[in-house]
C-alpha cells in the first residue's frame, strides 16, 4: 500500500504544489502549540553560533534575504523549512535556536531548534565536525523541558510537548561519497537503527507528533558534482548517489511505519524532500529558477561556510537559484519544499 502511494506522488507534485482550489484552501491547518526541531544545517537556526566549530553561517552573505538582511546562523539566504511551517501553522514566524542567549518566555513556550549544522545520526560525524550530536541535542531538549516546566507548570508543559510538532532532519552529513560509491547499504541500516532509537527517546520524553525527513538527491548537490570534477558545462546529478538516497528513503518509510506501530499514540510521518527537489531540478522554469547545479555564493561550485563569507561575491537574484551555496538550498527552494510538506506530511496530522 505504501509503495503504491509513493509511486503516485511524482505525478501529482505539480497539482500538490500549485492547486489552489477552494477544496485545498478551506482545510484548516492542524493545530500544534509548539514546534521542536532536531537535526543538521537544514534546520539549524543558529545553535552553532555559540559553539566552537567552523560550521557557522552567522556572517554575510548568509541571511541576505532574511528580514533586515540579518545573518542568523541559518545556512541559507533566508528562512528554513521549520520557519515556514511554524508560520503556516500560526505558531510564529521563525524558530529560534535553543542556545540563543536570553530568549523570551513566549519563544520557550512555542518551541525552539536544537539542531546543529554539520551534525548527523552517527557519532563519528559529530566528532569529526565538533558539533552537537543527536544525543546532546536530546540532552538540550531535557533542559528545555525543565525550563518549560518551571515556567508553566508540569501539567501544561506535558501538554505542550505532547502536542508539539517535532521535526527531525539529518543524515546527509553521515553519508560519505565513499559509502555511496561503494553502495554500502549496511550503513543505511546503521543509520535507521539510530532513527528508531532517537524517535523512541523523544517519545519517552513526551513527544507524540514527529516528521522525519528523508535524504535529498545527494548526487545533485553542487559540491558533489564538483568533487567528481565534472566540467562546468556538463555538470549532471550523480546517478548512483541519488540511487543511494532513494534506497535509504525507501527503507526509512518502512522504519517509520514500524516505529509508529510500536509507540502507541504516536504519529510519525515521513517527509519526502527527494521528489519535490528532483522535480525542481527537472522543471526549473516552473519555479522561476535559472540555475540548479551551482550555488549563488561565489563560483557556486565549492563555497559553503567559511568559504562563503563577506568578501565572496554573490549572484544578484538568489531566488533564481535552487542552491544558495554549494551545499544548501536557497530560501525559494525551502519555500517550495515547505509548501509541498504542508500538503503532504502535515496533512497527515489532520
Ligand atoms: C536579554 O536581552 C535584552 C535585550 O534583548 C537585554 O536588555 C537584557 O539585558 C538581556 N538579559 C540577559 C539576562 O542577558
Ligand atoms: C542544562 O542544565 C544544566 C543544569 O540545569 C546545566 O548545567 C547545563 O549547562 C545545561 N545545558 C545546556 C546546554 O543548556
Ligand atoms: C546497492 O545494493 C543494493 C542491495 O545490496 C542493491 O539492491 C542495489 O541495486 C545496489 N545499487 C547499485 C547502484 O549498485
Amino acid at each position: 500500500m505504501a509503495n503504491i502511494k509513493l509511486f503516485l506522488v511524482p505525478v501529482c507534485i505539480w497539482t500538490i504544489l500549485f492547486n489552489t482550489s477552494n477544496a485545498t484552501r478551506s482545510r484548516p491547518p492542524p493545530k500544534f502549540p509548539a514546534i521542536l526541531v532536531f537535526g543538521d544545517s537544514t534546520v539549524d537556526s543558529g545553535n552553532n553560533n555559540d559553539i566552537d566549530t567552523l560550521f557557522k553561517a552567522n556572517f554575510r552573505p548568509y541571511g541576505k534575504s532574511y528580514p533586515g538582511h540579518t545573518p542568523t546562523g541559518r545556512f541559507s539566504n533566508g528562512r528554513l523549512i521549520p520557519d515556514f511551517l511554524a508560520s503556516a501553522l500560526n505558531i510564529k514566524k521563525a524558530v529560534p535556536p535553543f542556545l540563543k542567549p536570553n530568549f523570551s518566555d513566549h519563544e520557550l513556550v512555542t518551541g525552539v531548534s536544537f539542531a546543529s549544522s554539520g551534525s548527523g545520526y552517527d557519532d563519528e560525524t559529530n566528532a569529526v565536525f565538533q558539533v552537537i550530536s543527536f544525543p546532546k541535542q536530546i540532552d538540550m531538549f531535557r533542559n528545555y523541558t525543565a525550563r518549560l516546566k518551571s515556567l508553566v507548570g508540569e501539567r501544561k508543559a506535558k501538554r505542550i510537548i505532547g502536542g508539539a510538532l517535532v521535526i527531525i532532519s539529518t543524515g546527509t552529513n553521515d553519508i560519505s561519497t565513499f559509502k555511496m560509491d561503494t553502495n554500502d547499504t549496511r550503513y543505511q541500516d546503521f543509520l535507521l537503527n539510530k532513527v528508531q532509537s532517537f524517535t523512541k527517546q523523544l517519545y519517552d520524553l513526551g513527544c507524540r507528533s514527529m516528521i522525519v525527513a528523508g535524504l535529498p538527491p545527494i548526487g545533485c548537490l553542487p559540491i558533489q558534482m564538483t568533487n567528481k570534477q565534472q566540467p562546468p558545462s556538463r555538470r549532471r546529478c550523480l546517478h548512483n548517489q541519488n540511487l543511494y538516497s532513494k534506497a535509504y528513503n525507501q527503507k526509512l518509510v518502512n522504519t517509520l511505519l514500524q516505529v509508529q506501530t510500536k509507540l502507541s499514540g504516536s504519529k510519525i510521518v515521513y517527509a519526502d524532500i527527494y521528489r519535490p527537489l528532483i522535480h525542481m531540478i527537472h522543471h526549473p522554469r516552473k519555479y522561476g529558477f535559472v540555475e540548479t547545479n551551482k550555488g549563488c555564493c561565489g563560483t557556486g561550485f565549492v563555497e559553503t561556510g567559511p568559504l562563503c563569507n563577506p568578501t565572496t561575491p554573490t549572484c544578484r537574484k538568489p531566488s533564481r537559484f535552487l542552491f544558495w551555496d554549494a551545499v544548501h538550498p536557497s530560501q525559494s527552494t525551502y519555500w517550495y519544499l515547505s509548501k509541498y510538506l504542508k500538503k503532504t506530511a502535515l496533512s497527515k496530522f489532520l
